[in-house]
């Protein structure tokens, strides 16, 4: 099992473009702060992505931001800022990747006949002019240029091959040609990629690339055909996080070509081992949950719950399973450790789980972790996952909670006693409500004043047994800027209140403000 069937040689390595920081992160409620951005960029360096797309420079100066930051810090991948075709998104690019040890520009221009009606309102001739233009005004940056032919899938195929013959002739190292709408079949798209290659007089000068979008459910099988077709770069997400329905998951594509190498005979230079540790710092992060049944990274992934399936796992683990679970960073779940356990103990579990923290970082989740063995009988690795994301997610935080005492039942009013610490300074108040979390929200308002709408709000708990730990997700818009965030604790009013803050403190990233109200009450 996992074992490459296949020589490996240049001709069968397919790159790995990772575009969580771009494509993931542009989805609404899966921004990222800025230190964020720069833990995930180092996990994806670590683990071997060829190409991380750090995000488009143009689109605000917190992006311009961080894809410099990660230019600079990052040792060994490329990295690439997105830019359209206009000359300041490509000098702007240009100017946040140009620290990188190896930049890309990655420019892309609409040519299917839709959008170049609509969106754009040029005709091809003009389209085809700014293909030049563009690519031409990029390598004059750098020398690695990558042109994507946004909804490429619907594009009119004469069009199509006149404009990457283009954009080569100008200068492009890459082709990537995208599935945008995720409209395309894999058949189809790997005759798309075999057809533009062969018909495309300098083709052999450039790399081709797929980029897929999951809007049908087909864009792991859309990057494979394209691969079949000849393309040797796959654009894919942590995840699969990204816009609408997502893009094509790294971790898929990357273990469908490890575990079927018999008949998928490609390789990449993943350490597919971080997948799960990748998949984790993401989803704590963004706080998009991961789909319990989502292929290998899911919680249920490797989990045998039928009485004839665990019988057969018993015998052989090759019954039920197609890949070693530790193979993608997953370890089997155990009752793990109690009120008695050590500071070292704990350091050895979290470097189990995958998890790397400062001497600051290991204080705090420690100190953290036996409050909780205080309160909850049996801790597992879950208790544990979820404990140490909730830190990770506040640990640049501006807004902290300092305590919470909440009056509920049935002779209210509801009422919660809040403090909060904001850039250093404590702040109290009281507000009533129309139940404990109505209550616990009024009071988080009346010390950090906003305008957010509340969309989403979801408790769940994350082991069993009612002294569970609850995760709580809430989901925040404001002025158009959605943000997702999560808190968990054993009470479930202060893992709102965490979430909610939490939700804040994204949003006041991208205010550069949080405006604490003096103190009430
Ligand atoms: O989906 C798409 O077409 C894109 C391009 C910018 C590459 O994300
Ligand atoms: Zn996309």
């Amino acid at each position: 099992m996992t074992d490459q069937t296949h020589e490996r040689s240049e001709k069968n390595r397919v790159l790995i473009f990772d575009t969580t920081l771009r494509d993931g992160e542009q989805c609404p409620g899966a921004s990222m702060t800025f230190e964020e951005k720069l833990d995930v960029a180092e996990l994806l360096d670590e683990m071997g992505v060829d190409i991380i797309e750090a995000g488009f420079p143009i689109a605000s100066q917190g992006d311009f931001d961080s894809v410099t930051e990660i230019a600079k810090r990052t040792k060994n991948a490329v990295i690439a800022g997105l830019s359209r075709a206009a000359m300041k998104d490509i000098d702007r690019c240009a100017e946040a990747v140009r620290h990188a040890r190896r930049p890309r520009i990655h420019t892309f221009l609409s040519t299917s006949p839709v959008h170049m009606k609509w969106k754009l309102q040029k005709e091809p001739h003009e389209v085809y002019e700014m293909v030049i233009q563009q690519v031409t005004r990029a390598r004059n940056h750098v020398e690695d240029v990558e042109w994507s032919s946004e909804d490429g899938t619907r594009t009119e195929h004469d069009f199509l091959c006149r404009c990457v013959e283009a954009a080569i002739k100008a200068g492009a190292t890459t082709i990537n040609i995208p599935d945008t709408v995720g409209y395309s079949t894999p058949t189809e798209y790997a005759a798309l990629i075999k057809m533009v290659r062969e018909r495309v007089p300098n083709s052999d000068q450039a790399v081709f690339s797929v980029h897929c979008h999951d809007d049908l459910g087909m864009a792991v099988a859309n990057s494979l055909a394209g691969v079949d077709g000849g393309a040797r770069q796959i654009e894919c997400t942590i995840n699969g996080i990204g816009e609408r329905a997502g893009n094509a998951s790294l971790e898929e594509v990357v273990m469908a070509m490890r575990v079927r190498n018999d008949v998928i005979p490609y390789w990449t230079g993943i350490d597919a081992r971080l997948l799960t540790r990748a998949s984790k710092l993401v989803s704590a992060v963004t706080s998009f949950p991961v789909q319990y049944n989502k292929a290998i990274v899911g919680r249920n992934a490797f989990a045998h719950e039928s009485g004839i399936h665990q019988d057969g796992m018993l015998k052989h683990t090759q019954t039920y399973e197609i890949m070693r679970p530790e193979d993608v960073g997953v370890r089997a779940t155990s009752l793990v450790m109690g009120k008695h356990s050590g500071r070292h103990a704990f350091r050895e579990k979290l470097k189990e789980l995958g998890y790397e923290l400062g001497d600051n970082a290991l204080e705090d989740a420690f100190r953290r972790f036996k409050d909780l063995a205080d309160k909850k009988k049996h801790v597992y690795d879950e208790d544990i996952v979820a404990l140490v994301d909730d830190e990770i997610a506040q640990k640049h935080d501006r807004i902290k909670i300092v305590s919470l005492m909440v009056i509920a039942g049935t002779m209210g009013p509801q009422s919660a006693t809040l403090v909060l610490d904001i850039d250093g300074a404590q702040h109290t108040t009281q507000a009533t409500g129309n139940g404990p979390v109505d209550a616990t929200f009024n009071a988080i308002k009346h010390l950090v004043p906003h305008t957010a709408k509340l969309l989403l709000y979801q408790v769940h708990a994350v082991t069993e047994g009612t002294d569970a730990q609850a995760e709580v997700s809430v989901r925040l818009e404001e002025g158009g800027k959605e943000v997702t965030a999560r808190g968990a604790d054993p009470d479930t009013l202060v893992a709102s209140a965490k979430a909610y803050i939490n939700a804040l403190n994204k949003l006041a990233v991208k205010r550069q403000s949080v405006n604490p109200q003096t103190a009430v009450g």
